[in-house]
């Protein structure tokens, strides 16, 4: 039995943004969940408290080594005014196995778990409702030992923060133009690529304001060996329509599982679809978008859930995808799983939990 979650309220609470000036992780509700691990005591004192700062040595071990990780997930606010949190177990369960790449001590999937729906329950009116926003959320473990020896830490704090939040991109839903970078890689194979940890983002940064700068809005990373397969797309993983064919990298331990991948290729196959996660070159999709059987690209994350892409830029030419316009599957797939989201499609498969 793990221990009861001591709660503490806010003394005073926030003011609430409108739905419609929501944009994504700049606003912080008025409670956190923490619990800490020490190596003698395991994971203990579960609690929520007041959103705010704590202190942190300045030799902790995250400071220095980036001995962390994290997840995100998404609690909704249907139609019939019920939140749901989609897929929060998956979630867990990939929280623990980041921290088994990372070094980091499991928590108890239960108790991980309890502590979502508890923090979401407790601000449950911080969930907007207009489609397209939510509450997300945000678990997170760092290493909090102050020691500057490389080596796993021996402390930690577990928290879980939330943020009203609405479009990820300001494109929203309309199709964002990507660069293929081959000079720089976001993960090599054997290394930490598909755990969900600070480093591999703070890896993307450089190409990712490249491509800006050059007016793209994100990355198409390409594998770390030959730089000819494709990986992922800025920081979320990547589905094209190539023909009859859905295609997407498999999960070889340089890209992550993303929850939103899984449940776009779950409900392809339940359609019938021929959907094949295999190795594909940036080649093969030049071909296809030059011979017209490339229709349609898509990333998919929990961030933005589903986004278009409308153009792919690889050694100076523009692989231009359905004209720039989203594709029908595309378009199948964004409102077949926002509407489990939001309770307006009935969630056959258990992936919402009610809170
Ligand atoms: C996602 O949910 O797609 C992400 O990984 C982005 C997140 C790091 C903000």
């Amino acid at each position: 039995m793990s221990d009861p979650i001591r709660i503490s309220r806010a003394a005073t609470k926030k003011p609430k943004p409108k739905d419609s000036e929501l944009t994504f992780g700049t606003v912080f509700t008025d409670h956190m969940f923490v619990m800490d691990f020490q190596e003698e005591k395991g994971w203990y004192d579960p609690r929520v408290e007041p959103y705010g700062p704590f202190p942190l040595d300045p030799a902790a071990a995250v400071l220095h080594y980036a001995q962390a990780v994290f997840d995100g997930l998404k609690a909704f606010r249907g139609r019939d005014g019920q939140v749901r949190l989609f897929r929060p177990q998956k979630h867990v369960e990939r929280l623990i196995q980041s921290s088994q790449r990372l070094c980091i001590p499991p928590l108890d999937p239960d108790l991980a778990l309890k502590s979502l729906v508890t923090l979401v329950g407790i601000e449950k009116d911080w969930v907007p409702s207009t489609v397209g926003t939510s509450l997300y959320v945000r678990p997170t473990i760092i290493a909090s030992e102050p020691f500057l020896g490389v080596r796993p830490a021996k402390s930690y704090i577990y928290y879980v923060i939330l943020s009203p939040v609405g479009a990820y991109y300001p494109e929203g839903i309309n199709p964002v133009k990507i660069l293929v970078v081959d000079k720089y890689v976001r993960a090599v194979e054997g290394g930490v690529g598909g755990a969900k940890t600070g480093v591999n983002y703070a890896a993307s940064l450089y190409a990712a304001e490249e491509a800006k700068h050059a007016g793209f809005t994100q990355v198409l990373w390409l594998d770390g060996r030959e730089r000819k397969y494709i990986d992922e797309v800025g920081t979320m993983n990547i589905m094209m329509k190539i023909g009859d064919e859905i295609v997407t990298p498999p999960l070889s331990g340089t890209i992550l599982a993303g929850v939103t991948r899984d449940s776009a290729l779950s409900l392809m196959r339940d359609w019938g679809l021929r959907v094949s996660e295999r190795p594909v070159t940036i080649d093969e999709v030049a071909a296809a978008a030059r011979k017209g059987t490339l229709e349609e690209v898509w990333g998919t994350g929990t961030a933005a859930v589903i986004s278009p892409v409308g153009e792919l830029a690889y050694k100076g030419e523009r692989l231009v995808i359905n004209g720039g316009r989203i594709g029908t599957l595309t378009q199948k797939l964004y409102d077949a799983i926002v509407g489990i989201q939001y309770g307006t499609a009935p969630d056959t498969r258990g992936w919402t939990v009610p809170v």
